[in-house]
């Protein structure tokens, strides 16, 4: 592990290239990445970064908005068939259609999303920004895709806001049942819990904190709780494990791995950079309107 890390390191100068990583990447891509973190603190990232390549650690949807706001870089997706289920859900054509059954209403689409589903939208979000998006948006009717726990979260804290939702979820995180919260509070009372917004409302309502990966690795950081138990993608623990070795840290349930997430390796790291695979390439009429419905989402955060 430690040769093919030196190798890594040698083909990033070579190409000058720079690795990103979702918080739900394996520890051992976490270790050789350049920047690790949320989606929306990738994108913001990726927006303003200088370099030839980026070898996207995580999903197709995070590797496209790559593409989307840096197309003179090569950005390359290391295990080809990484993608969302959740983003999968729903297609252009839906989102066409959400309009001529709302006209006037804006859209908003979670940054787990296509290409072409950005395109259709008028402003992207992720989880931490989701809410400011949102509320930025005049009028009161609002189109959400494709997370339906997402938008039942923004729509619980903006009452002024009607969301018009689609059906979406994250079939990992809808594993957790609000009964898995009764019981490690039974198990564990002096436990903080916290949850990813993804999570079923039943869930997000019992939870102590709400938030992104990013601002749930944050609240683990700063909180005084001995005993944290957490409703999100175990990738999140690889930091907290080095940052908070002396917490007791938890996941609420057994089945939150992610297996699109855990596909890449720092093997597919390495063939990615040797052999320049997989380019992502997003077509530049959709890149176009996509670029502008994220580039807003940055403007308001
Ligand atoms: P974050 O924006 O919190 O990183 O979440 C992305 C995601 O895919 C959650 O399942």
């Amino acid at each position: 592990m430690a040769e093919l890390k030196r190798e890594i390191e040698q083909l990033k100068r070579e190409r000058n290239a720079l690795i990103f990583a979702h918080n739900y990447q394996l520890d051992e891509v976490q270790e050789v990445a350049d920047y690790v973190g949320d989606s929306f603190y990738l994108s913001k990232v990726a927006a303003s970064v200088d370099c030839d390549i980026i070898v996207f650690g995580g999903v197709r949807f995070m590797a496209e908005t790559a593409k989307i706001l840096s197309p003179d870089k090569i950005v390359l997706l290391p295990e080809l068939d990484a993608g969302c289920p959740l983003a999968d859900t729903i297609t252009g054509g839906d989102v066409r259609m959400l309009k001529q059954r709302h006209p006037g209403a804006p859209v908003v689409c979670y940054i787990n999303s296509s290409a072409e589903v950005k395109a259709e939208s008028d402003i992207c979000c992720t989880s931490s920004n989701a809410i400011k998006v949102v509320s930025s948006l005049p009028g009161r009717k609002v189109i959400f895709v494709p997370d339906e726990n997402l938008g039942d979260y923004i729509a619980k804290q903006l009452p002024d806001k009607e969301l018009i939702l689609w059906k979406g979820c994250c079939n990992i995180h809808a594993k957790v049942k609000p009964s898995d919260i009764q019981q490690v509070r039974e198990n564990y009372p002096e436990a903080k819990i916290v949850v990813h917004p993804e999570c079923v409302p039943g869930v997000v309502k019992l939870a102590d904190f709400v938030g992104s990966t990013s601002e749930i690795i944050r609240y683990v950081e700063s909180s005084d709780a001995n005993v944290i138990i957490i409703g999100t993608e175990v990738g999140v623990l690889c930091k907290l494990r080095t940052s908070r070795p002396e917490k007791q840290i938890f996941l609420l349930h057994s089945g939150l791995v992610c297996p699109n997430m855990k596909k890449t390796k720092q093997q597919s790291i390495y063939d990615a950079l040797l052999n320049n695979q997989y380019q992502i390439h997003v077509d530049e009429a959709v890149a176009e309107k996509a670029k502008h419905a994220i580039t807003r989402m940055l403007g308001v955060s």
